[in-house]
Formats: C-alpha cells, structure tokens, sequence
C-alpha cells in the first residue's frame, strides 16, 4: 500500500484500507456506476486558488478528500503535507470543501470527494484543468547578415492550452506584415527589404498575448539614391550633392577626374552626415567646373556617380533649348517661339541673358 508507506501511525492506514476496500476509486478506473457523480470540470490558473465543492448530507459517517489515489483530508484530519491545501471553514453541516492555494500545473487531474454513508458509500468526483497564459520562453536574439544569406529565427512559448506562435515583419519602411505562424520562421536567401523588426506573438486565450521582437540587420552594398549636378557661376558658392543607401553607413570619397579632394584642402570642404555627403566649394572658379566622381563604400561593395559643376550660363542655355523643343513638337504659339528665339539670338550673339 504506497499510500500509508510514509506514514507511520498505523491507525491512519487502517483508515486508508477501509476506506480503499469499502468505496474509494482507484485514479484511473471510472466510478462503479451509480456510486459517483462526476461534477463539472474546474478551471483555474496557474497561481490563483481552487475550491473544490463537496456537498454531503447529515447522516454521513465518514468523509474523505483524495487527489487522485492521494488523501489529502479524512473528515477535519488533514493527511497532505502539502501546506497549499486546506480545509474550508464549513459552515454548513452539509458542507465539506477543500481549497488549493497557488494552483500549479501539476495539480490538473481527478479529485475526488468520498462520502460513506449509513447506506452506500457516494463519491464526487471533480476534473482540476489548470490554465496557463501564454509566455515566450526563448526567442532568438537581434541578428546581422549579408544579404542573401539564410536566417532562421525561433521563438518558444508555453502556455496551457498550447500557445499558438505568430510572427509579423514590421519593416523600416513602417509597414506592417504577417509572415507565418509557429515556432520557426525561416529566411532565405533574404533582401534588404526584409530587415527590420520580426515579432513573436504567443497566444492562448487565456490572457493577453505575450509578444517579443527580434532585430534583423542586412549588410548590402552602396547604391547611390542621389547625384545632382548644379549650376554655379564665379564667386558664387557652390554644393554637390551625393546620396548613397547601405548598411553598414557608407564612406564617401569626392574626386576630381582621377585626383582625389580632402577636406579642407583646394578651397574646398567635405561635409558627410549620415547617408549624405556634400562637397562644397566656398569660392567657385572657372577651374571648378567639371566632371567629380562620388565614391561610396562600405564593408559590402563600392559604387560611383558623376556629378557635374557648371556654369550659370550653360545651365540657362540649356532650360532655354528644352523650352523651344518641348514647345514646338507639342504646338508652337507663334508669340512664344519667336520670343524664345530672339532670347537664345540674344543669348548667342551678346552673351547678356544670362543670370548671374
Ligand atoms: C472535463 O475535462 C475533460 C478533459 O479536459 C474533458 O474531456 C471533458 O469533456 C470536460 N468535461 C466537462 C463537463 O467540461
Ligand atoms: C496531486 O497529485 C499530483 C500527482 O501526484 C501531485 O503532483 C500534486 O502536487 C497533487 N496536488 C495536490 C494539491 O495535492
Ligand atoms: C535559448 O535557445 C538557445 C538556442 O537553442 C539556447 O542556446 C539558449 O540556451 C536558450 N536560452 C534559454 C534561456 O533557454
Ligand atoms: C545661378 O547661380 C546663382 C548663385 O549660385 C543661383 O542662385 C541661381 O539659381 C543660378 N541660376 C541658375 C539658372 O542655375
Ligand atoms: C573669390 O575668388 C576670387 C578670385 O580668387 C576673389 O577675387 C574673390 O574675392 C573671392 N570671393 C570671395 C567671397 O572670397
Ligand atoms: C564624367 O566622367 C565619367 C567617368 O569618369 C564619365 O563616365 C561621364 O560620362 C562623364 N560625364 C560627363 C558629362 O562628361
Ligand atoms: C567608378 O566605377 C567604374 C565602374 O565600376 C570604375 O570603372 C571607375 O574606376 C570608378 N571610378 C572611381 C573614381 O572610382
């Protein structure tokens, strides 16, 4: 009898006997017919308290609550070293209710209440279902690639009944994405558009879903999003401009044909911030103008852009030109092409309509 092995007193274990012998239902085994009535399943969560309900009547001799094949109580003795479970304040004769504090997930199972009565013994029976909201046990930390690489994230969650895993892709761009559901979410061969945050929602309806994000971080090689060539005429300042796209941030270098500029140095300054580089030139020269190469690079690649420094005049000319061909393949006011004409004329021959 590994029920009273512990126990020393051997009166208890009489006790035990007895009641085994008489009445008492094996875990596992369904009640005798007739002698038991199974009572609605009792739901709790992990952590908060359980009464069990055992209604009886006033002739009853003996009483008796088991967990499982367990007692826990025989009438008011308390036969569980479990301090978590105690005998309620019956104030009813009618009445013998028990309660477990600090419900844990082992505690799910069969409990029964045994009532010998002058008759026929009766036993209740009640189902414990213990709940356990999802939480997120494990998730991958925030990870760099290289494009195109394969990445696997995972994310492991518990939770009674069984949390369902969802992930979502929140992309830099701000929009939002389902991607897939369960614990792993596989990657391959994965672009830049798939950087950003990943996140991992468990979730049983037991309460709020626990959620948890994992950085993604693709390294790429420059492309450069941005070369603007300007106009400047002598004396004037002048700035160009060069934009590159890259993770990790590229470095800019500015040249000139094939000779590279310095900060600082020939009347120029280079300004870098973030994914933008400028090359400024304080005083602009006729020898300024020209063809300079943007170079961007980072641990991925390089790349270059030509950017062109011009004269006012050129630039003038050229908006002048566009305007008569644009205007006289669409249709052709009389008014406006003689009047642009006689400006590219002037233009040509004087040389005194240009800004600057
Ligand atoms: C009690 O729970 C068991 C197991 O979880 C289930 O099979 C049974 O249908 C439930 N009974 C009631 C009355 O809810
Ligand atoms: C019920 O029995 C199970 C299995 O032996 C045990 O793990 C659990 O602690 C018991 N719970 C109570 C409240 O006695
Ligand atoms: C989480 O999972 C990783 C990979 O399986 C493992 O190395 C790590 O020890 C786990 N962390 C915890 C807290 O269980
Ligand atoms: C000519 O240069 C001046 C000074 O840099 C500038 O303000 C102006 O917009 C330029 N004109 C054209 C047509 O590019
Ligand atoms: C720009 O350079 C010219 C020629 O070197 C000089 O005459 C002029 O004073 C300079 N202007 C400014 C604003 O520094
Ligand atoms: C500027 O130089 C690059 C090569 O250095 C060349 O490909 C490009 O055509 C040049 N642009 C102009 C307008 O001359
Ligand atoms: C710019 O790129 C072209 C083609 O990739 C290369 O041939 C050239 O040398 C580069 N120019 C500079 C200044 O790096």
């Amino acid at each position: 009898m590994g029920i009273c092995g512990y126990l020393a007193v051997p009166g208890r274990c009489l006790v035990v006997l007895g009641l085994r012998l008489l009445f008492l239902v094996p875990a596992g085994v369904p009640a005798r017919s007739g002698d038991s009535v199974l009572k609605d399943n009792i739901t709790v969560r992990q952590g908060d308290s359980a009464v069990l309900k055992c209604n009886v009547d006033s002739k009853v001799s003996r009483v008796a609550w088991l967990n499982r094949t367990t007692i826990l109580f025989a009438g008011n003795e308390k036969w569980s070293l479990d301090p978590r479970v105690i005998l309620m304040e019956n104030t009813a004769v009618t009445e013998y209710s028990i309660k477990i504090q600090n419900v844990d997930v082992h505690d799910e199972g069969p409990y029964v209440c045994s009532i010998l009565t002058n008759r026929k013994p009766k036993s209740t029976k009640v189902h414990l279902i213990v709940q356990v909201p999802a939480r997120i046990t494990n998730i991958s930390k925030d990870i760099t690639v290289n494009e195109g690489s394969n990445v696997n994230l995972m994310c492991l969650a518990v939770g009674r009944p069984e949390a369902n895993i969802v992930w979502k892709h929140h992309s830099p761009r701000g929009t939002h994405k389902f991607v897939t559901e369960g614990e792993n979410l596989e990657l391959t061969a994965i672009t830049k558009e798939q950087s950003g945050t990943y996140e991992c929602i468990a979730s049983n309806d037991i309460s709020s879903p626990d959620v948890r994000t994992v950085e993604v971080t693709i390294n790429y090689p420059p492309f450069i999003s941005k070369a603007r060539s300007m106009g400047t005429s002598v004396g004037q300042k002048g700035v160009l401009q060069c934009e590159a796209s890259a993770v990790p941030r590229a470095d800019f270098e500015w040249y000139k044909e094939d000779r590279r500029l310095f900060n600082g140095l020939n009347g120029v300054k280079i300004e870098t911030q973030g994914k933008q580089s400028m090359l400024i030139f304080f005083n602009v020269s006729e020898e300024d103008y020209g063809n300079y190469t943007c170079v961007a690079t980072n641990i991925m690649g390089i790349t270059n852009a030509s950017i062109i420094l011009y004269g006012n005049k050129t630039n003038y000319l050229v908006i002048l030109m566009n305007f008569q061909i644009v205007d006289m393949t669409v249709y052709c006011p009389i008014l406006k092409c003689t009047l642009i004409l006689l400006l590219f004329l002037c233009h040509v021959l004087f040389n005194i309509c240009t800004i600057s």
